[in-house]
């Protein structure tokens, strides 16, 4: 076959693949909102035998002939240089998950699969009975499979290095390392000078509000920051996610039944981030194709955390719709000024559990997570002794100390199901987010007034352009180096949360 036949062909297997992916997604969407429970079973078979059928489609000895062919190697991972910039993606992303899919025996997936299965109802019944010891086997079975994971996929410096690069494509555990360092040193100076002031009141928050309104409320900002409704839904679900069920087909959920009205509002607009760049994405180029998403957990979360940090936890933002929040809620926000509300909603607290984290601690909670797998996956800390490190890490960087396991080391679902590695990308967000602020800060300077007016559109455009619809085809490095200019610098992130809260608490 000529080049021309070659890439056509593998353009039609991902097309193929990405209508499996589709219905996978379409099965964990339904799994979430519809079934009933005792359909569990029968769905974990279906989704196995789905994740069967990928995995047999990227291994395939023709995929390994046409990537040959392609001129796809370790030295040129998107294949022959001739090819356009869509097509090196594409070629780029069948290169690194066809090897990375070969290397991993297919007993240790199995087994994987096996031991995860019965890890995470242990996980459950540990946390409810506020027991490490009775997930302590099941985890120290993970580690030691995930270290052999490490082994077949091979590394160079770090054995969490492939862990890390399975969830953020070229990303080291060293260049973790170093800008979590700073960001830390930083965070930590930060939070002492805000311990030294006086409290906000943020009451206000933890009133009842009508879930109706509530949600009327979160589909108008949706709609002002470019969330097309006809190409997505808003629902509810436990916990709010966003997944894209077809090339026009853009799912997200929130939820209403929180103590704090703020989690549930800022929880519809984090989903809406994510929603945008999944959107712009599937530009008419890259729709249908693998590269019509966005390119990595990192990027991803740093659009979803642009909107609910940056854009709307600002002044700026409320300027314009604080009044009609107020108007809407008048028992519980009728004596509250904007001042104190955006004060309320951008309250600093070290606390046990990171999803209910603030802007500031947040990153913390993630470090050390990083600080602990990273230990784990190199020997350098055992199973048993996981509580007793988990909570020396917090007392020395948040500086509380959990009381139990629950509020502890066992908070997060994410070991018992295997995923070893993820941690960090959350954090990675937040760095890229502030680092994109900084080059849209110079291209849009009165980007300020757009917020403050709820001209929300500008904003989007602006980051349809430069970051969304470019989909998957450039790596999360290429993505920033082309937007700002410079490889990820965490002194914007630092920078950031200093000028904000130097404000918020008067420092
Ligand atoms: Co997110």
């Amino acid at each position: 076959m000529d080049r021309k036949a070659n890439i056509a062909r593998l353009k039609e297997i991902d097309h193929e693949r990405v209508l499996y992916q589709n219905i996978t997604a379409l099965l964990g969407w339904d799994q979430e909102i519809n079934m009933p429970e005792s359909g569990v079973e029968g769905r974990s078979e279906q989704m196995a035998l789905m994740q069967g059928v990928l995995h047999d489609k990227i291994t395939s000895g023709e995929i390994g002939d046409l990537l040959d062919a392609l001129g796809a190697s370790e030295q040129q991972s998107s294949g022959d240089p001739s090819f356009s910039d869509m097509e090196r993606g594409l070629i780029r992303e069948y290169f690194r998950e066809y090897n990375r899919e070969r290397k991993i025996p297919k007993k240790l997936v199995q087994e994987m699969a096996v031991v995860t299965s019965k890890a995470q109802p242990a996980w459950v019944e540990a946390r409810k009975s506020q027991d490490f010891s009775i997930f302590q086997t099941h985890l120290e079975k993970i580690v030691a499979l995930t270290r052999e994971t490490t082994e077949c996929l091979g590394y160079k410096e770090h054995p969490y290095d492939p862990l890390i690069d399975q969830y953020e494509p070229g990303m080291t555990t060293s260049e973790v390392a170093r800008v979590f360092s700073g960001v830390k040193k930083d965070i930590v100076a930060l939070l002492g000078k805000i311990a030294e002031k006086g409290q906000v009141d943020d009451s206000f928050l933890y009133e009842p509000y009508d879930n109706k309104l509530q949600d009327d409320f979160g589909r108008k900002i949706l709609t002002d920051m470019g969330f097309d409704f006809q190409r997505g839904i808003l629902t509810e679900s436990a916990h709010p996610f966003t997944t894209g069920v077809g090339k026009d087909d853009i799912r997200i959920t929130t939820r209403y039944n929180e103590p704090s009205m703020s989690s549930s509002l800022f929880s519809t607009i984090h989903e809406g981030g994510h929603a945008l760049y999944e959107m712009g994405a599937a530009s008419p180029e890259l729709k249908g194709t693998s590269l019509g998403t966005g390119i990595s957990l990192a990027v991803h979360e740093s659009q979803s955390r642009f909107w609910e940090n940056i854009v709307a936890r600002s002044d700026d933002f409320w300027e314009n719709y604080y009044a009609s929040l107020q108007g809407m809620f008048p028992d519980q926000l009728g004596k509250v000024s904007r001042d104190a509300f955006v004060r309320g909603i951008n309250k600093v607290e070290p606390s046990m559990i990171r999803v209910n984290a603030d802007e500031v601690t947040y990153s913390l909670h993630i470090i050390l997570r990083f600080e602990i797998e990273t230990a784990l996956v190199n020997g350098e800390l055992e199973v048993k002794d996981l509580p007793e490190a988990w909570n020396e890490k917090m007392r020395e960087m948040l500086g509380v100390i959990p009381a139990n396991s629950a509020e502890g080391v066992l908070q997060d679902v994410h070991w018992s199901a295997g995923l070893i590695g993820y941690f960090p990308t959350y954090a990675l967000g937040n760095l890229f987010s502030a680092q994109f602020l900084e080059t849209l800060k110079q291209e849009i300077p009165d980007y300020r007034e757009h917020i403050s007016s709820g001209n929300l559109i500008h904003l989007q455009r602006w980051l349809n352009e430069k970051i969304y619809q470019k989909g998957g085809v450039y790596t999360a490095t290429e993505v920033l180096q082309q937007v700002t200019g410079k490889p990820l610098d965490p002194s914007h992130f630092s920078r950031y949360l200093e000028e904000k809260y130097t404000r918020i608490y008067d420092l």
